[in-house]
């Protein structure tokens, strides 16, 4: 026991030493966090207007929200870590316009989560339990695995809500959309937590090298093949 905690404390020491570019990788996985935060009380919102105030889903993409908010705060430990840099405070976008403007209310609803939950949180999902494995323990290790368990709760919200409207109507037009979607999560969610030319995969950080097959191999085998069952293939 005492071993573990004076392990940990030489790993934390070690992250004050880490190099710059992970405190730039965490700093962008806080705002990303924030973000979501936002997203997931405008759906959790949208959700409500649609299906009623204790919708099951609606009240499960509200709790996300909060755990969005608590990942930022797990960002902003590991960030204080790095005493040679005072952070300017991250303003987000309140904004966040999903989707065509003529898409109806219900179908942004299901355009958010196709692209939010069952692109995006899966795809975060297979990419953090690579980082996860590979991270020192400590902080960065106990961080990774929190979001984890969180990321796997926030895809489900998605296929929740797909298979829902799918009862009722066919929702294949979402078809139309995929690529922009897959490659939004990519250049919003996901790139900005790589960093090419060096392994700092102990900071909880791949290279894109090592993410791209990872991502591949969800799109194949996890994505696509979900979204077959409803005709967005
Ligand atoms: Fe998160
Ligand atoms: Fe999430």
């Amino acid at each position: 026991m005492l071993g573990d905690v004076l392990l940990d404390r030489g790993i934390e020491n070690n992250l004050s030493h880490a190099p710059a570019e992970v405190f730039e990788v965490w700093r962008n996985r806080e705002s990303i966090e924030i973000e979501a935060a936002i997203i997931f009380k405008q759906l959790g919102r949208d959700l409500q207007t649609l299906y009623g105030k204790d919708d099951l889903t609606a009240l499960l993409s509200l709790k996300s929200s909060d755990d969005e908010l608590r990942h930022a705060r797990r960002c902003q430990e590991i960030l204080s870590f790095n005493d040679k840099k005072d952070y300017p405070a991250f303003t987000p976008d309140f904004k966040i316009q999903f989707g065509p403007q003529y898409l109806t209310d219900k179908q942004r609803v299901l355009y958010m989560s196709l692209g939010v939950c069952c692109i995006t949180e899966t795809l975060s999902t297979a990419l953090l339990i690579e980082m996860h494995e590979r991270a020192f323990s400590g902080i960065i290790r106990d961080t990774i695995h929190e979001i984890l368990v969180d990321e796997v709760d926030h895809a489900r919200i998605g296929w929740a809500e797909l298979n829902r409207q799918a009862q009722n109507e066919n929702i294949s037009w979402l078809k139309e959309y995929l690529p922009t979607l897959v490659k939004e999560a990519f250049s919003s969610d996901i790139a900005p937590m790589l960093k090419p030319n060096q392994d700092l995969s102990i900071w909880g950080i791949l290279s894109p090298k090592d993410a791209r097959p990872i991502m591949e191999e969800t799109l194949e085998k996890v994505i696509y093949p979900g979204l077959e069952k409803y005709g967005i293939l």
